[in-house]
């Protein structure tokens, strides 16, 4: 579902992302955990074609990242993410169906539904300028959903959730195993990731240290904590 080969990103003479090759299998849920600066968003941002790979390649769908058809059916929740304050949050993912060619009609069940999904029922009416961090990321996820993408990529999207929030965000994201999501996610919450995930790749400095199965990374008496910071101090 999702392919990188020798992906790498210069800025200027800085290293973003350095040679980096993994993919993720229809239906995975996969976590890329990294320091900050380690260069998880850019890869996001190359896999949407938001920027160009300075060498190497990207696909979704063994379609190239830079075709727009590669991102047929994909739901993506953008790190720091905001509702513009004048909207409420169902205006925001109304305007969202609607660029998606989603017929109107369509558009206020698939909304109606999500809404019940991210647990917002009775509070979407009000305009963002009076929501939490927690309840933007909340609408954002629901905004990924929208036109039921068979991908979701998500940059942090339990940033600004309270651990209720945190909790209801991996059960959602666990209710999508059943209907065949694959999930690229970046986070820090490595207890949430080890809960969730079938696979992790370890990035830092721009360069992939590991991308395996969580339960081959992991032994005996290990968290993926553990694992994480022996080799990123490494
Ligand atoms: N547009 C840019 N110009 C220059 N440097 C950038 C740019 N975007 C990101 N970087 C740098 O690339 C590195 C990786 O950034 P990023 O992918 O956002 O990290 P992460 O998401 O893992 O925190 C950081 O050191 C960041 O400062
Ligand atoms: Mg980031």
């Amino acid at each position: 579902m999702i392919e990188l080969n020798t992906a790498t990103k210069h800025y200027d003479s800085f290293t973003a992302v350095d040679n980096v090759s993994f993919s993720v299998r229809t239906g995975e849920y996969f976590a890329l955990l990294g320091p900050n600066g380690a260069g998880k968003t850019t890869i996001v941002k190359m896999l949407l074609d938001f920027t160009r790979p300075t060498s190497g390649s990207l696909s979704l769908n063994s379609i190239s990242s830079t075709k727009a058809a590669s991102r047929n059916a994909v739901g993506y929740l953008s790190e720091n993410f905001r509702i513009p304050p004048y909207l409420t949050g169902w205006q925001y993912l109304q305007r969202c169906a609607e660029l998606l060619d989603i017929s109107r009609h369509d558009a206020r069940d698939q909304c109606k539904r999500i809404v019940r999904l991210v647990g917002m029922e009775g509070r979407e009416h009000t305009k963002a300028n009076t929501y939490s961090k927690g309840m933007i990321q909340r609408f954002g996820l629901g905004a990924a959903l929208i036109g039921n993408p068979k991908l979701l990529i998500l940059d942090e999207p339990t940033e600004g959730l309270d651990p209720i929030g945190i909790r209801e965000t991996r059960q959602l994201l666990e209710s999508l195993k059943d209907q065949g999501m694959t999930i690229f996610l970046n986070s820090h919450l490595l207890s949430e990731v080890e809960k969730i995930c079938h696979t992790v790749g370890i990035i830092n400095h721009g360069k992939l240290l590991v991308k395996n199965s969580i339960s081959a990374i992991v032994k005996d008496g290990d968290t993926l904590e553990d694992v994480f910071v022996r080799l990123v101090k490494g």
